[in-house]
């Protein structure tokens, strides 16, 4: 009887053991719930194969036949000036020097490049009296007060013009630094200036003897209070005399 009991119990077990393994296999090719959750697609990391075709503007397409680009050719003409506003003698106050008048016209006439002296510390007075007092004492101790602006790469020109005022009778000391740091050795010069009365003050002789080795043409010199007063007059004056040297 007890033999029979443990058969018994023996075939309940493994009958309910049947039971439970046929759920518990999912059958080849199902998906759990989980794997159907549909993630966001990875950032492409490859880029598009050689073969792809990859869309170009119309701009950046060269026309092999299109010649390239031509830059407008650099002159060969300098302008080179010093010139003071402020208080300045017969005109009063002015807000555009006399000789930067006479500068911009030749500039406009040749279509020169320009570059303007200007002091490195600028303790050139306002009022007119105070600033021959100045210009005397750096005529009187031979100054030559430094530039602020590094001088142009005088390389591409062959004729620079050069103006200034006369102050004392002479070139304003800063001209003079001006022309013996710059290369002007071969160099075409001609100078120009704006006066009250003095004229060109043998700027023409003293440059020569700055640049021995420049070739220095005829001067030009106009009153500065032409150029406040009569403006037009002096530019065609500037015309006329470039006309007559064959710029
Ligand atoms: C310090 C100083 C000295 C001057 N000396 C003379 C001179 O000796 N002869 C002359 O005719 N004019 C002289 N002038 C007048 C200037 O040459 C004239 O006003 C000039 O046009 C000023 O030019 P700017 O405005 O370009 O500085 C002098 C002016 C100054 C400020």
């Amino acid at each position: 009887m007890k033999k029979l009991l443990v058969l018994l119990l023996a075939a309940i077990l493994l009958l309910s053991l049947c039971a439970c393994t046929g759920t518990a296999f999912p059958t080849e090719g199902a998906v759990s719930a989980e794997t159907q959750v549909t993630e966001p697609p990875a950032e492409p990391t490859q880029a598009p194969a050689a073969t792809e075709s990859v869309p170009v503007s119309e701009e950046s397409v060269a026309d092999p036949a299109e010649k390239p680009e031509t830059t407008t050719p650099k002159t060969n003409i300098l302008v080179v000036y010093f010139s003071r506003t402020g208080e300045q003698y017969n005109v009063g106050v002015i807000d555009e020097g006399n000789t930067a008048i006479v500068a911009k016209a030749i500039a406009a006439e040749t279509g020169a490049d320009v570059f303007e002296i200007l002091p490195a510390t600028d303790y050139y007075p306002y009022t007119y009296a105070e600033l021959t007092d100045v210009a005397k004492k750096e005529q009187n101790e031979n100054a030559r007060p430094a530039i602020r602006d590094a001088l142009p790469d005088l390389s591409q020109y062959d004729t620079v013009f050069i103006g200034a005022p006369v102050w004392w009778g002479d070139w304003p000391m800063i001209v003079y630094s001006f022309c013996e740091t710059a290369d002007l050795s071969g160099k075409t010069l001609i100078p120009f200036c704006t006066h009250e009365g003095s004229g060109l003050s043998g700027f023409d002789r003293k440059l020569a003897s700055a640049c021995p080795d420049s070739t220095v043409l005829d001067g030009f010199a106009i009153r500065g209070s032409d150029c406040q007063n009569d403006r037009s007059n002096v530019e065609s004056k500037v015309q006329s005399w470039l006309d007559e040297l064959g710029y």
